[in-house]
Formats: C-alpha cells, sequence, structure tokens
C-alpha cells in the first residue's frame, strides 16, 4: 500500500472525524477503542520534547479545576444557572481567578466569550462544585502530594517496596502516622470525595461482576439467610447494583465499613439490605452468609494486612459459604496504563499493590482458601480485573 503524505494523512483523518456521529451514540467500547488508535498516532508523531512537555504539564488540568469549579462563586458571576460565568475580577486587581479562568479555557473546559467573560462548555457543567467528577478531582489532588514524595521517599528506603502500611509516601507528605483510611475519618471532605470516587469506580470497565459470575445458580438462599456480604463495600453502590439486578432474589445483602463511611449512606439501600459499621480486622459480624464479597479492599493492603482481613472471613463461614474477590488483576505483560497507576497509588498512599493473577492466587492459598474459579469479563474497559471464587482448603464447591 502507497504511503500517505503528511498532508494526505491530516486530510483523511480530519475528513474521518468530520463524519464521526455524536459521541453519545457511539457504544463506549467504540469510543475506547477509537481513543486507543487516536494515542498510536500521538506516540508514532510525538517529538520527545512535546512528550516531556507533555508530561511535565499533565497535573494542571486538574489544578486548575481542584473540586472547585467554578473556583469561587462568589468572585464568578453568572446567570444562577451555572451557563454563564464572568470573570468579576481579574489578574490584574490581585485575584487569582481570572488565571484559573484561562487555565481552564486553555484545557476546553470553558471559553473566553469575551474580555472578562467565560462561558463554560459541556464538559465543564459536569464538574460542578459538588458533582461526582469535582469530588473525583479533589480525591487524587489530594493524593498528588504523595506522588510528590514518592521518588524521596523511596530512596530513602534504598528503592525497597513499601510493605509498611503505616509507613507510605503518604506519611511522609501529611506528616502523619495515621493509616491513610484512618486519616481520612478525620477529614470529612476528603472521607466523601474518597467514597464518591469508589462509587464511580469501574464505570469503565465493561462489565460488572454479577454479568459474569452465575448469581442466580450459586448465590441462591431461603429468604432469612445472609445472600452476601460485601466487606468494605463504601457506600453500598456495589451491593444495591446486585439488588437492582436480582430485586427478586431470596436472602439478604449485607454491606460493611467503617463507621465514618456508613454514616454517609443517605438513601436507603432497600429491603432486606443492612448497613453495618464495623473493623474488617476484628471477628466478622455476620457468620454463615452464603458469600463474603470483597471488591477492591485487599488491594488497599500489603500481604501481611490482606491475610488477617481474609482470616476473619474464613472463621465466619459455613459449611457451604464462598469467598468472591472481585479485584484488579494486572496482565504478567503489557498491563494497561491506568492498571499500573493505580499499582504507584496503592504503593503511594498504603504501601500496598495491585497484583497479577498469580498473586492472588498465591495469597489466597496462604490464606487457607482453594481458588475453584477465576471469572473474568470479556470486555475489560480501561482496566484489567477477575472474580476470584474460592472456598476454604479441604472443602469442595
Ligand atoms: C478501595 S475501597 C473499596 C470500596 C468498595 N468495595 C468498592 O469497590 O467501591 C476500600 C474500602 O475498604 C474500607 N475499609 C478500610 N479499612 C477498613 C476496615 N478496617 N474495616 C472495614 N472497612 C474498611 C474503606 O473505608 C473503603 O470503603
Amino acid at each position: 500500500m502507497a504511503s500517505l503524505s503528511p498532508a494526505q494523512a491530516i486530510a483523511a483523518v480530519t475528513a474521518a472525524l468530520a463524519q464521526l456521529p455524536p459521541a453519545e451514540s457511539i457504544p463506549e467500547s467504540d469510543r475506547l477503542q477509537l481513543l486507543g488508535v487516536m494515542d498510536q498516532v500521538r506516540v508514532a508523531m510525538e517529538p520527545p520534547i512535546l512528550t516531556a512537555r507533555n508530561l511535565c504539564f499533565a497535573h494542571y488540568g486538574l489544578v486548575g479545576i481542584r473540586g472547585r469549579f467554578p473556583p469561587d462563586h462568589r468572585a464568578v458571576g453568572g446567570d444562577g444557572q451555572g451557563r454563564k460565568l464572568r470573570c468579576v475580577r481579574s489578574a490584574i486587581d490581585g485575584s487569582s481567578v481570572g488565571r484559573i479562568l484561562r487555565l481552564l479555557a486553555a484545557n476546553h473546559l470553558v471559553i473566553q466569550a469575551a474580555d472578562q467573560t467565560y462561558q463554560p462548555l459541556p464538559l465543564a457543567l459536569g464538574f460542578t462544585t459538588g458533582s461526582p467528577l469535582a469530588e473525583v478531582i479533589k480525591h487524587f489532588y489530594t493524593n498528588m502530594r504523595a506522588s510528590a514524595f514518592l521518588d524521596e521517599y523511596l530512596a530513602s528506603h534504598e528503592y525497597r517496596n513499601p510493605e509498611d502500611a503505616w509507613n507510605a509516601p503518604f506519611q511522609w507528605a501529611y506528616q502523619t502516622q495515621e493509616h491513610h483510611f484512618a486519616w481520612l475519618q478525620t477529614h470529612p471532605e476528603d472521607q466523601h470525595a474518597f467514597n464518591v470516587v469508589m462509587g464511580l469506580n469501574r464505570q469503565l470497565d465493561g462489565a460488572q461482576w454479577f454479568d459474569v459470575y452465575p448469581v442466580e445458580d450459586k448465590l441462591r438462599v431461603s429468604p432469612h439467610r445472609v445472600r452476601l456480604v460485601d466487606v468494605g463495600g463504601g457506600l453500598g453502590h456495589d451491593v444495591a447494583r446486585c439488588k437492582a439486578r436480582f430485586p427478586d432474589m431470596p436472602g439478604k445483602l449485607v454491606v460493611e465499613d467503617l463507621p465514618a463511611v456508613i454514616r454517609e449512606i443517605q438513601t436507603p439501600l432497600g429491603e432486606d439490605v443492612e448497613a453495618i459499621a464495623c473493623d474488617m480486622f476484628a471477628a466478622q459480624p455476620v457468620h454463615g452468609a452464603k458469600a463474603y464479597y470483597l471488591r477492591t479492599v485487599l488491594h488497599d493492603w500489603p500481604d501481611q494486612q490482606a491475610l488477617q482481613v481474609l482470616g476473619r472471613i474464613h472463621e465466619a463461614m459455613a459449611e457451604d459459604s464462598v469467598l468472591l474477590v472481585n479485584e484488579n488483576t494486572l496482565p504478567e505483560q503489557a498491563a494497561p496504563a491506568g492498571s499500573v497507576a493505580v499499582d504507584i497509588l496503592m504503593m503511594e498512599l498504603y504501601a500496598s499493590l495491585e497484583r497479577t493473577e498469580k498473586q492472588w492466587i498465591d495469597l489466597l492459598q496462604r490464606a487457607h482458601f482453594t481458588v475453584v474459579k477465576v471469572w473474568r469479563a470479556e470486555s475489560q474497559g480501561v482496566g484489567s480485573h477477575a472474580l476470584y471464587e474460592a472456598v476454604p482448603v479441604g472443602r469442595a464447591l
């Protein structure tokens, strides 16, 4: 095939983009594939100096939004519906707002309509104060301080893999001896942001665990029995989705988490769903449930603590109970960029890690479980995850 000249390639890509249907009408998996192709173009074309520049400036979009968009309602006039923002004060009279709005304009969130007037683009409306995406930004803005200390931390520990959950870059950055989860409990805004982020997690990951695991066959119980305990289940978003998917299945659902998290649950989770405040390192309050389920809970902990949590569940299981571990699972090769970033995030906040399938199976075996089957969704979205179905060693399913 004859190669295109740069001008022909630009014309061909521009023409193809002009013919694309509106993004909302394209299935998500196709959109992700298209973005992957665009990224290949970027990697192939970008001169290294531009790569360096993009990497160095990557966090400024996040800095601009900072979970408080618009940055200050009092300093930014509007039409009351968030449709039009007018920067009342400018950089000249000492306010920083004008400069932040200019940064947001360069990041395609607002457009400069007139001299001091900015109008939000559709994307910006998703990031307004209190919106879920604003909470995501806030959460990662807080985490950025731990990132800033990572290299200093590793150098001072001779680049050993961190394994002490109470001595990670997070503790250095925030000058605290508290574990990140204890620290969150005394920082309600960050705790709230964390909980919101967990609720959004996995939205880009293709199918849900209950689309893959035969829930109706495997977790059928009598009406009075607990069908599933979601250990470290956050605000109960996963349990609520499962309930909505199988509204008539008998049995109770339980979500367990730390008191500060359970207190945040505002809307009732539904009939037959109970929320219990507890510590997963202490004795499990629900004995004999059909399933004990953990989604992205163990990845927050190094092996030592993960084994303790699994031990508390093991003690509470009945003859026919099953353990379901829904976890990010790094492929041995070509791990997706987002997944390896989460691996480093785990290191920074918790001295923990994202594990490979081999590491998960090894961990579960050390906790005296036999992995019966590893369930995977065909579509993995932007991540890589699996559901580990396990039973206590010596028991058949
Ligand atoms: C990464 S989040 C995952 C939340 C939820 N399972 C999900 O996938 O969205 C980990 C959860 O573990 C909870 N957690 C941490 N330490 C805990 C403890 N000692 N006892 C109970 N829950 C705990 C956190 O509050 C948080 O909600």
